[in-house]
């Protein structure tokens, strides 16, 4: 049949007018997303973190106690309680109970810490294939003695180190009923501080696989962890009278230092990762955004690999650069923060598929940056001065300043706080930081919820659903930022 000619013009007028429509609906929410000030979702956002991270603590179908690192059963089962993910999701609880206010709110939240301390020492008890240093239980308890990356030392450290932290809360609210139940100071080892205390003191001197469950070696983040669980294990020690094993403990701090200086790469001017890695040649820039996490979570405020080291800075601002040329996402943007993923060579995308440029952003990897950035504002604030060098120099003139400041930034100047350039760059760091959580709420699911990873090339969000880190990492962030 031959089709008149108006007919087909109609036709496609009407299939203009149909992609306007749906492009206008699709189009829509991003625009009533983006209408909304950063500030105001950021707020409902809390709500959904606490309330999603709650979800996976203790969940139905898991042991009292036991985490999960998501809900998302098959491709990726993430259906365990991995030690890294719990205890960092636990020291946020922690964090809470200093500010919670009603008794039955206090209440709750110490008795999900009681049973994940409960929890734990069962899983330090069972015959797991590396004890201490397994990555990852059954969510019922009992170990998974499946092919896995073993041992993962951070694990213990980052549980010492949330324990440790509700330990001294416990400690200043003369709580020592609770206290003595997570740490038994006539025989530590019996305890649950103890036991991780006296694995970690014993095996930072041997190479383990790192956090993302891939390379072996020595790691950064795992050291800076070791380290801050060391210090804080000592100053425990100390108030208990086992002075001994505080001093012990201090001292094993004082040699890891010497190797984590080792990461420190002058000729390619940033951290690296991992020092005498032994398998995956293709992970070989050295580059990792765990660096960045490292500082965070190893900051024991005393200025070893601080936030505003200037080695640090420059890591940072290194990373920056690779993940902004590598995802198609963050190309031919304006804006001020990008996604970030775990390290370039990244080829892992949450299914069983690796290939090379499969790696994506992560969530939890954009909220530390922003978390970093709020960090260093409010440091610098309280510092009351930055002192421009040869090495941070790019760094404070990639940050969002008027071209005027930065111009004016010159190595060897000091800008005190009664300059306006110092209040210019303090307001530079919050709107970097901001600039993160920015990426982070655009491809968030609207309903505030957030999967682990981001497709690089369609911005969608993909592999493990819900996972508790990213509301953990929110948290965490909201914290820095407030
Ligand atoms: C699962 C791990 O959780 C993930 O971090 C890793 O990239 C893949 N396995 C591949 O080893
Ligand atoms: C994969 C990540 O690489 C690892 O760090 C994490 O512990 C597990 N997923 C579980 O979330």
């Amino acid at each position: 049949m031959i089709r008149p000619a108006f007919s087909c013009r109609k036709k496609i007028i009407q299939k203009k007018a149909l992609l306007i429509a749906f492009s206008l609906f699709i189009s829509a929410p991003v625009f009533a997303k983006r209408q909304e000030p950063l500030s105001s979702w950021l707020y409902r956002e809390k709500t959904v973190a606490v309330k999603r991270m709650f979800a996976n603590i203790s969940p139905k179908g898991g042991a009292v106690g036991a985490v999960a690192a998501s809900p998302s059963r098959k491709n990726p089962n993430y259906w365990y309680h991995w030690v890294r993910d719990a205890a960092i999701t636990m020291n946020e609880i922690v964090y809470r109970l200093d500010g919670i206010e009603t008794p039955e709110e206090r209440q709750i939240e110490t008795q999900m810490l009681k049973n994940y301390a409960a929890f734990s020492r069962l899983n330090q008890k069972s015959k797991a294939k590396t004890g201490l240093g397994e990555p990852k239980f059954n969510m019922n308890g009992t170990p998974f003695n499946g092919a896995w990356a073993r041992p993962q030392n951070d694990g213990p450290a980052l549980r010492a180190i949330t324990l440790l932290h509700w330990a001294r809360q416990l400690k200043s609210q003369s709580h020592k009923k609770e206290l003595n139940a997570i740490y038994n100071s006539k025989a530590p080892q019996n305890s649950v501080i103890g036991a991780d205390m006296d694995y970690v003191s014993t095996h930072w001197k041997q190479p383990c696989y790192d956090l993302w469950e891939e390379s072996f070696g020595f790691h950064f983040f795992t050291q800076m962890l070791e380290r801050k669980a060391l210090l804080a294990g000592a100053k425990l020690s100390q108030e208990s009278g086992n002075f001994q094993r505080a001093l012990f403990y201090k001292n094993e701090a004082k040699s890891l230092e010497v190797e984590i200086e080792k990461h420190w790469n002058s000729g390619r001017g940033y951290i690296t990762v991992t020092v005498d890695q032994s398998n995956m040649r293709y992970k070989n820039s050295g580059l990792d955004s765990s660096v960045i996490l490292g500082v965070l979570m190893g900051n024991t405020r005393d200025g070893f690999f601080a936030p505003e080291d200037d080695r640090v800075l420059d890591t940072a601002l290194a990373l920056e650069n690779a993940f902004r040329r590598i995802y198609p996402i963050n190309h031919g943007r304006k804006s001020i923060g990008i996604a970030i993923g775990r390290y370039p060579e990244d080829r892992y995308n949450g299914t069983d598929v690796f290939a090379p440029d499969n790696g994506n952003p992560w969530v939890l990897s954009t909220e530390a940056f922003s978390q970093f950035y709020s960090t260093l504002a409010s440091d610098y604030s309280k510092k009351g001065l930055i002192a421009l060098t040869p090495r941070n120099l790019p760094f404070f003139k990639s940050l969002p300043l008027k071209r005027g400041d930065a111009a004016s930034l010159k190595v060897g100047e000091t800008i005190r706080n009664s300059d306006p350039l110092f209040q210019s760059l303090i307001s530079a760091l919050r709107k970097k930081g901001d600039g993160f959580m920015e990426v982070v709420r655009r491809y968030a699911n609207s309903d505030g919820t957030m999967s682990e990873q981001i497709d690089r090339k369609t911005g969608r969000m993909v592999s493990a659903a819900n996972l508790t880190w990213n509301y953990a990492g929110f948290l965490s962030q909201d914290r820095a930022r407030r």
